[in-house]
């Protein structure tokens, strides 16, 4: 039986999903945990007890992490055979999310973020661009396969990109090949 584990580290947006959930005929094949991705993942996901996940989906949150490159390779040893790992990410750093996103992610002392032991060591970035993920992806030993929207499109605009891995076992799809 397929299942969604609904993951984050706040209350409120588990609360919030499990009340957006319980409705849908499907809730019963829904699971809500509370993961930390500056913390080791499996242990948080209850360790071997699964076989694998098919997807996980990240959405605007993977850079919370400390470490990307260790985040992917921890996501590449839970992926199932065939499995991918999607995320939508911001990929420029506005003035705007520089002037603001290092106080939002500051630590409760007030600290701000936590130092990034990845490509963005050093700095106050809190994104990677999309060459800098496909980049990780590959020295975490997955293979790149979608990056959207292509250069040129009009939604390129918006900076925030459509990035999907997969495990370097997974066969090569038509859209996949087709694209380059
Ligand atoms: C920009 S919000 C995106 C929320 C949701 N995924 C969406 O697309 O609407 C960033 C999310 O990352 C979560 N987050 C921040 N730090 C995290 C961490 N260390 N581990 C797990 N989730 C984290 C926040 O709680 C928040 O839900």
């Amino acid at each position: 039986m397929k299942h969604y584990v609904f993951t984050d580290l706040s209350s409120h947006f588990l609360r919030t999903a499990r009340e957006r959930f319980a409705d849908e005929p499907w809730v019963h094949k829904m699971s809500f945990a509370t993961v930390d991705i500056t913390a080791p993942l499996a242990d948080q996901l209850g360790g071997a007890e699964h076989d694998g996940y098919d997807v996980v989906l990240a959405a605007t949150m993977a850079h919370n992490s400390i470490d990307v490159d260790a985040l992917l390779r921890e996501v590449g040893v839970l992926l199932a055979p065939g499995g991918v790992v999607v995320l939508i990410e911001t990929i420029v750093e506005h003035a705007q999310s520089l002037t603001t996103m290092p106080f939002a992610l500051s630590m409760p002392d007030g600290s701000g973020p936590p130092a990034r032991t990845d490509v963005r060591a050093g700095s106050h970035r809190t994104y990677l661009t999309a060459h800098e993920w496909t980049a990780a992806m590959v020295r975490a030993g997955l293979r790149p396969c979608v990056d959207l929207p292509r250069n040129g499109h009009p939604l390129e605009a918006f900076s925030q990109r459509l990035l999907v891995a997969a495990r370097p076992d997974t066969p090569t799809t038509h859209a996949e090949t087709h694209d380059r």
